[in-house]
């Protein structure tokens, strides 16, 4: 759904009733714990934290701008009530569109409200921003965590947005984790094998969704900028920034305009720990930093927190952008039989029909090529009679129709997250090889002797057209008991 900038959205979430303001919290404690606390309960709000302490009222910072199912609804404008598998196929079919229709290309303007104040040379100072500490154990105020950063890949041309996190180590230099094998990566060390730093700009809060297209995997080559633009349904005005001819959104609450530092030019600097989504912190290590030039921001930031938290609630729309982008590419693969993708605990899972002896598993490599960031630590495959998204039923596809020591596979040194606590001992950790195990479960029939199985084991619950007789025969007397519905 189109929103000019953050602003407008924040509206909408206002007269939702979805807006909470916090007044007087100090960035050591109150901010991030606050965040942790809140983000408990399903459905929370949006937490706009105001005259933070030591700061003028108005630097504000918001929080959970995507965690309800109304916002993200918002956002990607999906019918009411659609949730599940019907979302996911739903977004699935949308980006299916989006492949097809000309790109919805940014549109240049010379200025926006982003331009505002305009701070460069010794006017420089990142300290202008609350930066709060998030997780207790942080190694320092983390400023960028729920913005936008853009590059420009040399070799092509081709603009890339990622969301990364960035901490604050001075006035003029802010961090920026990058993780292995995320296109950010690979552009920024381009720059760095022609020994020349890598040109930046990072926002800290847009229109909501600029930051989710930005953490869209999209392939590489591909310009998240005009993702967002289709995701919004109309192209994004942007201001190509002084200093690097990078783009960002006019309505921005505030850009950074800078260059990631060649490790030879200035030493990489400690980044972490950070309280990451796993659930533990991961480890400080080396990265190289921004070296901020310029700084733009409207009159009364609101710089966007989006702090990664083990327990997240997106009041149960989280998740689907991520599975419907594997099921677009899977039936872009031009692979037969594709049935649905889902997410369960842990479980990737692909329900496909089985047409031929080793279908399933052909599938199952290409999905373990990497269908949208890093390949799964679990693949299931199941039959096509098994909603991928059912906790239940995949389990019981599980428990009953994998033989482990056949249909169990397990591949060594797969392109991991670094963040991973399994796994990367402190060996690999020093010599930076971030690769992990990952495994494939065949939970489908055999195919070769599918017919023996269908044959010999029949489903032993009631059949559907003898619990639609006995509940119309029953109902008067027995009511709800015979008429609900079948649990899975
Ligand atoms: C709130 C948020 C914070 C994120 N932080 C990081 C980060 O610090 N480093 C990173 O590499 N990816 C991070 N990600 C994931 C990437 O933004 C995401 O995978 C994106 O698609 C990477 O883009 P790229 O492949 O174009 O570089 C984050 C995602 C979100 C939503």
């Amino acid at each position: 759904m189109e929103f000019r900038d953050y602003r407008a959205y924040l509206d909408e979430v206002e007269r939702a009733g979805e807006l909470r303001v916090v007044r007087g919290a100090d960035l050591k404690t109150d901010v991030g714990g606050i965040t942790e606390i809140t983000a408990w309960s399903p459905e929370h709000p949006v937490v706009l934290f105001d005259e933070i302490d030591g700061y003028p009222a108005g630097r504000r910072i918001a929080v959970h701008s995507f965690d309800s199912y109304r916002r993200m609804q918002l956002v990607y404008g999906f019918p009411d009530g659609l949730r599940g598998r019907a979302l996911t196929e739903w977004w699935a079919d949308r980006l299916d569109v989006a492949a097809s229709s000309p790109p919805v290309t940014p549109v240049e303007v010379e200025t926006g409200p982003v331009m505002e104040n305009v701070l460069t040379g010794d006017d420089v100072d990142l300290h202008l921003f609350p930066a709060p500490m998030w997780h207790e154990l942080d190694g320092g105020p983390y400023l960028a965590t729920g913005g936008a950063s853009v590059l420009r890949d040399p070799d092509t041309g081709a603009l890339n947005a990622g969301c990364y996190r960035g901490m604050v180590y001075d006035r003029h230099t802010i961090g920026h984790h990058l993780a292995g094998g995320h296109h950010g990566q690979v552009i920024r060390d381009k720059y760095f094998e022609r020994g020349e730093n890598c040109p930046i700009v990072i926002s800290l809060g847009n229109d909501p969704s600029f930051t989710l297209a930005a953490a869209e995997n999209v392939g590489f080559g591909q310009d998240e900028l005009e993702f967002g633009g289709f995701l919004r349904g109309a192209p994004y005005e942007v201001v190509r920034g002084p200093l690097t001819g990078l783009p960002f959104p006019a309505g921005a609450e505030a850009v950074l305009e800078g260059e990631i530092l060649h490790p030879d030019a200035e030493p990489k600097r400690s980044e972490g720990p950070w309280g990451e989504g796993l659930g533990y912190y991961a480890a400080a290590f080396d990265q190289p930093a921004v070296r901020v030039h310029a700084i733009y921001h409207r009159d009364d930031p609101i710089v966007l927190g989006e702090p990664t938290l083990r327990f997240r609630n997106r009041g149960g729309a989280g998740g689907f952008a991520q599975t419907a982008r594997r099921l677009h590419m899977l039936r872009r693969s031009g692979l037969e039989g594709i049935r649905g993708v889902g997410q369960v605990g842990p479980f990737l899972v692909i329900s496909l029909k089985q047409h031929y002896a080793g279908h399933v598993m052909r599938v199952a490599d290409y999905a373990m090529a990497g269908l949208a960031d890093r390949p799964p630590r679990y693949l299931v495959m199941v039959d096509d009679d098994i909603d991928p998204t059912n906790p239940t039923l995949v389990n019981w596809a599980i428990s009953t129709r994998v033989d482990p020591a056949a249909q169990i596979h397990i591949e060594r040194e797969r392109w991991c997250n670094v963040i991973n606590p399994a796994g990367l001992t402190p060996e690999k950790r020093r010599i930076e090889d971030y690769t992990l195990g990952t495994t494939i479960i065949d939970a489908c029939k055999p195919f070769r002797w599918r017919r023996h199985w269908d044959a010999m084991f029949h489903r032993s619950d009631i059949d559907e057209d003898l619990r639609v007789r006995l509940a119309t025969r029953w109902e008067s007397e027995l009511g709800d008991l015979v008429t609900a519905p079948r649990p899975i």
